[in-house]
């Protein structure tokens, strides 16, 4: 059994991931700002510990990481509204303390599973993406890149410090991960906003034309992937798609959950340009290839689309006769 830090571990996927640690029998630290709330079930675990506090804390990471085997390294700005709208606090965030994070494991020589994304890959047209194909991105002038460019950025520094100070690590890509517990609240991304609408059975906004195609992936399924890929020597020194790798529209996401919800809700269109501002362009199609996982670990989603919206809306249905929060 190891002592394992979780950075981002009060987060929507570092949360399932704290526990299903601690559910192996590790010790698990959390260093989050957030309140913990998603943790209620693990705190006061004799093997874990929540550390309210930023990963920008230099003395409290060293500290934490030295006593540590392995690090999983989640906190970030993922929020699409956030790097639009704060472009150098998500650079801070996403890239340079990430960075740090890299030197303080490399230097101690404890090995990080880091957090990346499937806008990696940008808007490059040829889907499904291999975890080697190309980047294809916008201007720098173009705030939404900043995010993608950061995430690809620390990919680099995994492989140079693996290179040059033999750092150990293992890079996962998620593509849109859902499932209860999503932050519902203010966030730009398509399953929560659609979800607290048709909840509210308020008009439901599709951003475009809804024909943009994306692959969901339930929490549970994304969860068992990274930690499997972080145990497996096997999988070590190199990045893997974890997603589901059937391409759904958003338009048809929107008709499947107003069915499973019940809802009354109606469907408008808004340009997406008029939600995110200038700064922003949509990727009309992501859809991974997930042979490489397979392959090395064993990993495929389980979890239909249609399963995995019904578990999250009847989740969020329950909350909502307890008093809509998040
Ligand atoms: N959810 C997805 O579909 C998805 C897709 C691609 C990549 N990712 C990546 O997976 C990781 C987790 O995503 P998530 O969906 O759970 O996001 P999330 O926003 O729920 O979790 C991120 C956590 O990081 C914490 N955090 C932010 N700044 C911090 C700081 N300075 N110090 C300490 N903690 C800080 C936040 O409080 C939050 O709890 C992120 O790195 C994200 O980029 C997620």
């Amino acid at each position: 059994m190891s002592r394992i830090v979780v950075t981002g571990g009060a987060g929507f996927i570092g949360s399932y991931l704290c526990k299903e640690l601690v559910n192996q029998g590790h010790t698990v630290v959390c260093i989050d700002l957030s309140d913990g709330d998603r943790l209620k079930e693990i705190r006061g675990h004799a093997k874990f510990t929540f550390i309210r506090d930023s990963i920008l804390n230099h003395t409290m990471m060293e500290r934490e990481i030295k006593q540590s085997d392995l690090i999983f390294h989640l906190a970030a700005i993922a929020d699409p509204m956030v790097y639009v709208t704060e472009p150098l606090t998500t650079l801070q965030l996403d890239l340079k303390a990430s960075i740090d994070i890299f030197e303080m494991a490399a230097s101690n020589g404890i090995k990080v599973a880091f957090a990346s994304t499937s806008e990696v890959y940008g808007r490059n047209p040829k889907v499904p993406w291999k975890e080697d194909d190309e980047r294809v991105l916008g201007s720098t002038q173009i705030n939404r890149w900043s995010y993608s460019t950061a995430k690809a950025a620390c990919e680099h520094y995994c492989y140079a410090y693996a290179q040059q100070r033999g750092l150990k690590f293992v890079i996962y890509r998620f593509f849109n991960i859902y499932g209860p517990l999503l932050d519902t609240l203010g966030n730009g991304r398509a399953i929560p906003i659609m979800l607290q609408q048709f909840l509210l059975n308020e008009p439901v906004t599709i951003h475009g034309d809804g024909k943009q195609t994306r692959s969901f992936t339930y929490i549970e399924d994304a969860v068992t992937a990274v930690a499997d890929l972080a145990f497996s020597e096997k999988a070590e020194g190199g990045a893997y798609n974890v997603g589901c790798d059937v391409e759904t529209s958003i338009l048809e996401i929107a008709t499947i959950m107003k069915e499973v919800a019940n809802s009354s809700s109606e469907l408008i269109f808004v340009p997406h340009e008029k939600v995110f501002g200038k700064s922003y362009e949509d990727i009309p199609r992501r859809v991974p290839d997930v042979s490489k996982v397979r392959d090395v670990i064993g990993w495929k989603a389980s979890i239909s689309l249609r399963e995995g919206l019904t578990r999250t809306i009847h989740y969020y249905q329950a909350e909502a006769k307890k008093g809509f929060s998040k």
